[in-house]
């Protein structure tokens, strides 16, 4: 048997200009995880192939069974790789046996479990694939590093969800704070003083490819002006990592005011998460905006431990359907 987890994320600062090259920072959210558990499955030959040495791909493939018992998704590989769209987790168990250079695996169950809320911005996509990825690869007993789960994992994201950054993939499978640009820096990064984040749920399910499209289509209208708004947005991003790594962390909360401000200029915001950033802020936090892709999803509020509950409450009574509090460290 083997078991691997990986937690939610919330990305701090820098979302959609991350898209465009310019850098963002991205923490875990250990009180969310993902897990995946592999266990053997005895070996069933089929009627009239006894003589057969190997099985064909058809029949080893139904005999790697998929659960996932929070979606209510209880089938085989074969089944969900049959879809004219394959499955996402099938994906994941298909991509670690190509890197792994196995062509059929052994009869095996995958029981996937996660508390990560789905479609909120909260990596669970990336999450439920690195999990996966790390339980198959330990059972059979060729554990990948961190760098080539990250990578397969960013393919399985690219195949459902457009153009995304890879910044999901990288925090999850590292569950550390990063500091991300595109295809050139993956940066672990260390947290001077531990500060405090409530993250609130609008309930409100965004596809991130619908916002990143829209981005896009902006951008191609003006290049000029959006630019300069994606350079703002970097901006912010590479000065909160300084503010992380070795000032008060209080000094986050304009930060967060101003990238948010930068965010809704792109049109990513909504009524719902602009009342929830509003409520945030009078209810005592620092500062407050939406994190991820937008348009519904979470927003996140820095607040001083001792005022978390006072502002997670503030968010519920706005309408947040759920509330996280978080440390970052
Ligand atoms: O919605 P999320 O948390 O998966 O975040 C998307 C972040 C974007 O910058 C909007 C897209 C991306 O791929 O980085």
């Amino acid at each position: 048997m083997a078991t691997a987890s990986a937690p939610g994320k919330i990305i701090l600062f820098g979302e959609h200009a991350v898209v465009f090259g310019r850098p963002a920072l991205a923490v875990p959210v250990t009180q969310v995880q993902a897990t995946a558990v592999v266990t053997s499955l005895p070996r069933v030959v089929p009627k009239g192939t006894q003589k057969r040495s190997n099985l064909d791909a058809t029949h080893w493939q139904e005999h790697v069974r998929i659960e996932a018992p929070d979606i209510s998704l209880y089938s085989d590989l074969h089944s969900l790789l049959s879809n004219p769209a394959p499955h996402p987790l099938a994906l994941a168990v298909t991509s670690v046996l190509a890197a792994l250079g196995i062509e059929a695996a052994p009869p095996l169950s995958i029981q996937i479990t996660s508390t990560i809320p789905v479609a909120a911005g909260l990596g669970s996509g990336a999450a439920v694939s690195v999990a996966i990825m790390r339980a198959l690869a330990a059972f059979l007993g060729r554990p990948l590093p961190d760098r080539r789960i990250s990578a397969l994992a960013y393919n399985v994201e690219k195949l459902h969800h457009g153009t995304p950054s890879g910044i999901d993939n990288t925090v999850v499978t590292y569950a550390r704070p990063v500091y991300f640009i595109k295809d050139h820096l993956t940066e672990p990064f260390r947290v001077n003083r531990p500060f405090t984040i409530v993250i609130g749920d609008t309930g409100i399910s965004a596809p991130t490819k619908e916002s990143v499209t829209d981005v896009r289509l902006l951008w191609k209208s003006e290049p000029a002006r959006w630019e300069k708004v994606f350079d703002q947005i970097g901006q912010i991003a590479s000065r909160a990592r300084q503010v992380i790594e070795a000032e008060d962390p209080a000094g986050l909360g304009p930060l967060m005011d101003e990238n948010h401000a930068l965010l809704e200029l792109l049109s990513v915001s909504c009524p719902e998460l602009d009342r929830l950033i509003l409520a945030a802020r009078r209810s005592g936090a620092l500062g407050a905006k939406l994190s991820g892709g937008g348009r519904g999803g979470n927003m996140i509020a820095l607040v001083r431990k001792e005022h978390a509950p006072a502002v997670a409450e503030a968010l519920i009574s706005a309408g947040a359907k759920r509330t996280i509090v978080t440390q970052v460290e």
